[in-house]
């Protein structure tokens, strides 16, 4: 069998998982899955990261040790992972034993082959905790790096890791490698990066000592990053008396990481492990960003989605196919309640659930129980299920499940195509359970059994139920399963309860709304049981149709002077909206126009044109410099010809626009709500 490893990330034990996590683990729980029924030797790693500043500081805030918080936070890490069925086969903590062990032998490794590749040196520069690294000074504006987060000023004597010696190395192994950072945008990104020149990495740190001891010099604690990216090897056995599992599975499959670690994974490990004699991965994945309101969710943010009533209510499986169906791999995707029972509805209960209940009830009734007794081998069904199957593969392989899950869909949509199109219930009554219906419903059945077959890594419980309730063998779900005629004839059917009930969706968006506004306001939901509460701790207006309890209701003018409740719009309706701060960083007069002002706006990551209408109160060169709020969702729009990418908020006296003042402090790119 061919070995395969694959490994997530490790997260960090300052917060429970949040949906970011939870789908980055089910990514690779599909592909563990789906690799191993085609026959490899899989061995899947997750882990927690429980070392460096953040975790220290968050503990201290607490007044607990670091290691309790993180076993209290790894317990409910593995909880999490038990409920989304995550089929891990070891889950390293960077706390352990023979994970030290590993890093030890790691440093060792370097220091024997390459002795000058690690050597003391002054370290003066920016720290940020959040992310755990060392920001340039470019990249500082006024305490902050580029991701908003704060950062401190550090003067250590550390131990350096000669990175800059491994530019032109790194170069040459991406050459001889053009698959290894994907997706390839991805992988652009990387070797600008490592074009643009390589300083060396400080890997050690004296201002915390929540870490590894560094090798003979236990001032210092090893560099979280370093520490964390060992965990790879940690967990194979590097470092400890048995390598037979690190030999077996080391240089690992796939690395699969979110966008915002690929820096790490794709410069400092490779670079960490040739200095050490040993291969690189043989393939890092950046998957997208769950977003709510466009912006990453992220504790720091404070936008946390934790969807673990919908994992709950529906269990694991509608919540692994909603992220894999509804984000493109590799790009960003805003997480919603309401499209997740959108598609539950429609995808699920509707094509998937209802198709195959109709199926059975139909061979259970005209076959007594059991599936029809003639099979059928040459028919359209099997036809498109021949083309499908391929497809599907080769969309799992190009880790494209959106579009391995569209395929299934298309199936499905076939199968209902072939039911309306034969009419068994008519034929049933015409002429009873003949050769022919026994065809029609067996080819039914049999296409269904694809389907399930090829949902089984994304939703391996319900596709096994289903498989059973088919009369298909449930635990036959690997490659020689993907070919068609497996369905017995005459093996019991079962029509029992739906496999995804309908939701009442209106009434659902209304109890989890007030859940995840809790969550937002990070307060237990108990805290927040009314939607009132929680509105008012956040500091909003009370929803449509959440009127304030009469004791506590505004003074009557008030009331009057607000628009009436038929008018007024969601706080969800309000969210859509996305305000931000941008910085004017170019302006001109529109030509032949007397009010349009052409601006070029920077909005913290990216450059936009609006074309706005102030000319009649400002110049162009009093603009540069300032700071203005913008709508950065609306549609484009060309205004005398140039395409204006968004809308500069002003308040208007008789045509006179009149600039909103922002506080000159607000970096660009800030969310206004
Ligand atoms: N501890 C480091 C990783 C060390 S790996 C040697 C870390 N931890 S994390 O807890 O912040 O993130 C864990 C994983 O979750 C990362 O791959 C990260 O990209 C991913 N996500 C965190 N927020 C995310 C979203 N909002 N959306 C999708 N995934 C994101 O980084």
């Amino acid at each position: 069998m061919k070995p395969f490893y694959i490994t997530t990330a490790i997260h960090y034990v300052n917060d429970l998982p949040h949906i970011g996590h939870m789908y980055e683990n089910v990514v690779a729980d599909v592909i563990a899955r789906h690799r191993r029924r085609m026959g490899d030797d899989v061995w899947f790693l997750t882990g927690t990261d429980e070392h460096g500043q953040k975790i220290e500081r968050s503990a201290a805030r607490e007044g607990i040790s670091p290691i309790e918080l993180a076993d209290r936070v790894v317990a409910h890490h593995r909880a999490l992972w038990a409920s989304l069925n995550i089929s891990y086969d070891d889950f390293i903590r960077t706390t352990e034993a023979r994970h030290r062990l590993g890093v030890y032998e790691l440093i060792r490794r370097i220091q024997e082959r390459n002795p000058g590749d690690i050597y003391l040196g002054e370290h003066t520069g920016w720290y940020c905790s959040n992310e755990e690294t060392f920001v340039p000074d470019s990249q500082v504006v006024d305490g902050r790096d580029e991701n908003n987060h704060p950062v401190e000023r550090t003067n250590e004597r550390n131990y350096f890791f000669r990175l800059s010696r491994y530019g032109p190395i790194l170069l040459d192994f991406y050459r001889a490698n053009p698959s290894f950072v994907r997706p390839a945008t991805r992988f652009n990104e990387v070797i600008s990066f490592v074009q643009s020149g390589l300083k060396d990495l400080s890997v050690s740190r004296t201002a915390i000592s929540w870490g590894i001891p560094f090798p003979g010099d236990p001032d210092h604690v090893v560099y979280v990053w370093m520490d964390a990216l060992t965990n790879y090897i940690s967990a194979l056995g590097f470092g400890s008396g048995d390598h037979a599992r690190f030999d077996r599975y080391w240089p690992a499959d796939i690395h699969l990481i979110g966008k915002d670690i690929i820096r790490f994974h794709a410069v400092y490990w490779p670079a960490f492990l040739m200095a050490a004699g040993l291969q690189p991965p043989k393939s890092v994945v950046g998957h997208g960003w769950w977003l709510r309101d466009n912006q990453k969710i992220s504790k720091s943010t404070g936008n946390i989605v934790r969807p673990t009533n919908i994992i709950d209510q529906f269990g694991a499986d509608p919540f692994r196919y909603f992220v894999l169906r509804d984000m493109v791999f590799g790009q960003d995707s805003n997480y919603s309640d309401e499209s997740f029972l959108s598609r539950y509805n429609s995808d699920l209960a509707n094509d998937l659930g209802n198709t195959l209940s109709r199926a059975i009830k139909m061979s259970d009734s005209y076959f007594g129980g059991k599936t029809p007794p003639t099979p059928c081998h040459s028919n359209d069904l099997r036809k498109t299920a021949e083309e499908i199957v391929p497809e599907y593969l080769a969309s799992m392989e190009q880790l494209a499940f959106h579009r391995a899950l569209d395929s299934i869909w298309k199936l499905l949509n076939q199968v209902n195509g072939y039911i309306v199109a034969h009419e068994p219930w008519k034929r049933f009554k015409e002429s009873g359970a003949d050769d022919q219906l026994s065809r029609i419903l067996w080819n039914t059945l049999e296409a269904l059994r694809l389907v399930f077959v090829m949902t089984a890594p994304f939703m391996p419980d319900k596709s096994h139920a289903a498989l059973e309730r088919l009369g298909a063998d449930p635990g036959a779900i690997d490659a020689a399963a993907l070919a068609w005629g497996a369905l017995p004839n005459g093996a019991a059917v079962r029509v029992t309860d739906p496999l995804f009930p309908r939701i009442d969706a209106a009434q659902y968006v209304a109890a989890i709304t007030t859940e995840v506004r809790s969550l937002m306001n990070d307060k237990p939901v108990a805290e927040n049981a009314s939607p009132e509460a929680s509105t008012a701790a956040a500091g909003m207006a009370p929803d449509q149709g959440t009127a304030a309890p009469p004791h506590s209701g505004p003074p009557a003018e008030t009331t009057q002077a607000m628009p009436p409740d038929a008018t007024r719009v969601s706080i969800e309706h309000f969210f859509e909206i996305d305000l931000r701060v941008a910085e004017v960083r170019a302006a001109e007069n529109v030509p032949k126009s007397k009010k349009l002002i052409k601006l070029t706006l920077w909005t913290g990551d990216a450059e936009r044109t609006v074309v706005a209408g102030i000319a009649s109160k400002y110049k162009p060169e009093e603009l540069i410099g300032r700071k203005v709020v913008i709508v950065a969702n609306l549609q484009p729009a060309k205004l005398m010809g140039i395409e204006s990418n968004g809308m500069v908020l002003a308040a208007s006296i008789d045509g006179e626009a009149s600039l909103l003042a922002v506080d000159p402090a607000v970096p660009a790119g800030t969310k206004v709500k």
